[in-house]
């Protein structure tokens, strides 16, 4: 019996090494010709025991895909970080306030992407950048919170995100932070679905593999929000988590779920070091 099902699973779910392509491209990501991204280095952090170097998942999609976050003009992600940049500015809420009411500038938010999600004293608990931005639009601006997955939502997390290009991802895993990441870590090693497979199975084990079509990258999260190809639009970090326990046939949390704030927090760690590289592109 268990043979068996073990034969079912591997019937559905082939790993395959194409010798030519396999590798993750060999190439170095500089955005406007003046931010270097830092997309591969061979020093992953102590605490992450599976992996010995880290890859952002730049390098493992089609040249033409990496080739169009080279220049911001043709990166279509920048739309959204345009339309954020107007919303900034507008004045919304029964406060009459707008981001820019007392955040200046977006650039002013330099450096608060690499540390998110972050613990928040005032709230005793792990916030991501979207719970951030609702805190401020509910509790500041009187203004009512944005969905997890709506366009503004997206749009602003794109442009705080991208003031960030260049920085390298620095989340706390000690302090308050250390029973969240315990939870996230559990998870990534725990196979869900009728495919038993968990994030470590793809992301760990068969990085640079093929799966089906798919050039299969560390799952980093570095990148995001990033443009979907596939979708003409940004997508959150959540909605990728989703997508991928979904691919295992498993019953999936919700974006904003306490599972999901977990697991954010430990896959936001295995990219400690590599580069702020949002919006960026993917299939
Ligand atoms: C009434 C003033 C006010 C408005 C309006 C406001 N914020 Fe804030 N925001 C704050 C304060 C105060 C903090 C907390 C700063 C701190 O504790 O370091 C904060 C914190 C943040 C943080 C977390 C920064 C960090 O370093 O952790 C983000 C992100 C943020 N705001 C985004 C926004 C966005 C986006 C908008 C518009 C939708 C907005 N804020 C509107 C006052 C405001
Ligand atoms: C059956 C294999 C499989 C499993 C299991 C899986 N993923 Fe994925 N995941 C993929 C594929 C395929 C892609 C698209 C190609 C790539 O970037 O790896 C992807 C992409 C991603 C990305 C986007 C990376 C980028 O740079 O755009 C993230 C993040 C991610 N996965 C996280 C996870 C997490 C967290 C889990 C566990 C809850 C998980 N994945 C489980 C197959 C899987």
């Amino acid at each position: 019996m268990k043979f068996r099902a073990l034969a079912s699973t591997c019937a559905i779910v082939a790993f395959a090494g194409v010798a030519a392509n396999a590798d993750p491209a060999d190439d170095t990501l500089v955005i406007n010709g003046e931010i270097p991204i830092v997309t591969h280095t061979d020093a992953a952090p102590p605490y992450i025991e599976g992996l010995t170097e880290q890859y952002s998942g730049w390098h493992f999609r089609e040249a033409d895909t990496r080739a169009m976050e080279q220049d911001d003009f043709d990166n279509p992600g920048m739309l959204g970080v345009e339309a954020a940049a107007a919303n900034w500015n507008e004045v919304d809420g029964t406060a009459g306030k707008a981001c820019a009411s007392c955040h200046e500038a977006p650039e002013s938010m330099a450096g608060v992407r690499t540390q998110m999600p972050k613990y928040s004293e005032a709230k005793g608990t792990m916030m991501t950048l979207e719970m951030y931005i609702n805190e401020c639009r509910t509790e500041r601006m009187g203004a009512e919170a944005w969905g997890w997955d709506d366009a503004a939502m997206v749009n602003m997390t794109a442009l705080i995100s991208s003031v960030s290009r260049g920085l390298p991802m620095n989340v706390a895993v000690d302090g308050p932070a250390a029973p969240y990441w315990e939870q996230g870590k559990e998870m990534y090693y725990t196979r869900y679905g009728q495919l038993e497979l968990s994030c470590a199975n793809c992301h760990e084990d068969n990085y640079g593999n093929y799966i089906r079509a798919d050039h299969l990258s560390q799952g980093q999260i570095n990148g995001f929000p990033v443009y979907r190809l596939k979708d003409a639009k940004l997508s959150s970090i959540h909605n990728r988590f989703k997508g991928c326990v979904r691919d295992t046939r498993a019953e999936t949390f919700k974006p904003g779920s306490p599972e999901f704030i977990a697991l954010e927090v430990y896959v936001a760690s295995r990219g400690n070091g590599l580069s702020v590289e949002s919006p960026s592109i993917r299939n």
